[in-house]
């Protein structure tokens, strides 16, 4: 009942084409990678050396919960379920992220930059897909949605420029003077 509550208010008239399908699919991959990512980043929390990488992590997983509510948001706004489809590319991030952790020694910095590395490659995965999103629902003429996405969008690059911030501003020159 729901479903044919919200369709009524659809107004796009594009639910039936293969596009509006591939957008569905791009927001069920992402819903799946926010909702994975959030339970990984306590460990690259846990894990980090450095104050302000713990900060700056601590503060994107509060984001990242953030996102996840958001793209409820997106789904109800178009009048679909909101439904996550395990996500191959975060899965793998995901992984290699933890080989990280399990390779890089304790309290150092090297492991520091193992994790903003890992973290980048996180953030730069979903800059592209929030990216993609937000032009597919301006296409279709899902303006909320767009609105929602790309507010998510600004968050990911913002955190993205942080992590380069303590990379090159302490982090990296730091690690240069461990042994291994
Ligand atoms: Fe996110």
């Amino acid at each position: 009942m729901k479903t044919a509550t919200s369709k009524s208010t659809r107004t796009t008239g594009v639910e039936d084409s293969a596009l509006n399908e591939l957008f569905l699919d791009e927001l069920k991959d992402i819903f799946w990678a926010e909702k994975h990512l959030a339970k990984a980043l306590p460990k690259m929390i846990k894990g980090a050396t450095s104050e302000e990488l713990k900060t700056a992590i601590e503060n994107h997983l509060q984001e990242t919960e953030n996102h996840v509510s958001r793209l409820e948001n997106v789904f109800e706004s178009i009048g679909e379920k909101a439904v996550a489809v395990k996500c191959e590319a975060m899965a793998g991030l995901l992984k290699e992220a933890e080989e990280l952790l399990t390779e890089t020694e304790k309290g150092t910095l090297t492991r520091d930059v193992a994790i903003i590395s890992a973290a980048q490659k996180v953030e730069h995965y979903e800059i592209a897909s929030y990216g993609t999103m937000k032009t597919l629902a301006t296409v279709l003429g899902y303006t909320e949605a767009a609105d929602l996405l790309d507010a998510t969008l600004q968050e990911e690059k913002n955190a993205d420029s942080l992590l380069t911030q303590i990379a090159e501003g302490s982090v990296n020159g730091q690690a240069k003077s461990e042994k291994k």
